[in-house]
């Protein structure tokens, strides 16, 4: 099979696990149910639950005690969008070629869906506690990584710093976006991927081969982010072109031309494949993970 093929089939099979551990639309509290199932159901590329599965897969990970987790990571990563893209943040109106979630349901009901969304994604990894042959051990450890990743010290950390950058124009120093592009970005893609190795047995040095790994792919993922913001287009992207630029953002585009973001966003790229070929003389090995990262540095959406 062809990589773009097994590529479909995987988000296929991962679109169907997500969507078995949504929430029935019910009840008085409807509403947020609809908000939070409308944002996931959207599409988008499912990449973090499918580097989990595959760096699961790599370290001979098998049995159902990761699904999930993949759920859990791929709802708080919506949630980060519909919250991302609310007005008091970058105020966009589409999101995997969708009117964004506040444009539909309302401002309220989209702070709630990706409130309710948060705390659903740790209802539902929890259930990998109770998985057939579960280790609880490695379980708890990956619940740790995810709430880790996913707040004050990951992703809400990087938000944080993304807003308040806003208006420091050029006083934005390239130490400072790598630490926005670290904490919004890269930390969810580290906890995909260090879960998947936990899980998978993998020991603590190989745990951080993954890290530093991950780390990489997802600053060179943000950098890819930052130049389809410019070059890309609303029906490829599903999401707006120019946001940045109408929010002031400092990314890596204006801090150093499109070419040198580029050529960048490679050469962290390369760094990921070294540090996985690593593993691989050690026997450790998947050939589509790596032909994935590949893939995503010529990304056009
Ligand atoms: C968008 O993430 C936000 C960033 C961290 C750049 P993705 O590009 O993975 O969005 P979807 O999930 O495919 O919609
Ligand atoms: C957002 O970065 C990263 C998140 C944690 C949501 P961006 O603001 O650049 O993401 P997009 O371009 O709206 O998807
Ligand atoms: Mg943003
Ligand atoms: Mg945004
Ligand atoms: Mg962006």
């Amino acid at each position: 099979m062809s990589f773009d093929s097994e590529l479909k089939q995987k988000t296929s099979d991962v679109e169907k696990l997500i969507i078995s551990y949504l929430p029935k639309e019910q009840g008085w509290a409807k509403t947020v149910m609809s908000a939070m199932n409308y944002s996931v159901c959207a599409g988008g590329k499912r990449l973090r639950p499918i580097l989990m599965s595959e760096t699961y897969k790599m370290f001979g990970g098998s049995g159902s005690q990761i699904e999930p987790f993949m759920a859990a990571i791929e709802m708080i990563h919506t949630y980060s969008l519909v919250h991302d893209d609310l007005p008091a943040m970058d105020n966009d109106e589409y999101r995997r070629g969708r009117k964004t979630t506040h444009i539909v349901y309302g401002e309220a009901m989209a702070i709630l869906a990706g409130d309710g969304l948060l705390n659903y994604a740790f209802e539902t990894a929890l259930k990998a506690f109770e998985a057939d042959g579960a280790d609880l051990k490695r379980c708890s450890r990956a619940l740790s990584i995810l709430a880790q990743k996913a707040g004050i010290y990951g992703m809400i950390g990087g938000q944080t710093a993304d807003i308040e950058a806003e208006d420091l124009g050029s006083n934005v120093t390239e130490e400072h976006l790598l630490f926005i592009h670290e904490h919004k970005t890269a930390a969810l893609i580290q906890a995909a991927m260090m879960i998947g190795a936990v899980l998978g047995k993998a020991d603590e040095d190989r745990i951080s081969v993954i890290e530093r790994a991950a780390y990489e792919i997802g600053i060179a993922f943000q950098i890819q982010d930052d130049i389809l913001d410019v070059t890309g287009t609303l029906e490829t992207l599903g999401k707006p072109v120019g946001s940045d630029e109408k929010n002031n953002k400092t990314t890596y585009v204006t801090l150093k031309g499109i070419e040198a973001a580029g050529a960048q966003q490679k050469e962290m790229s390369s760094n990921a494949i070294a540090l996985l070929e690593g593993l691989d003389a050690q026997g450790i090995r998947n050939d589509f993970l790596m032909e994935l990262i590949q893939s995503l540095i010529t990304r056009i959406k």
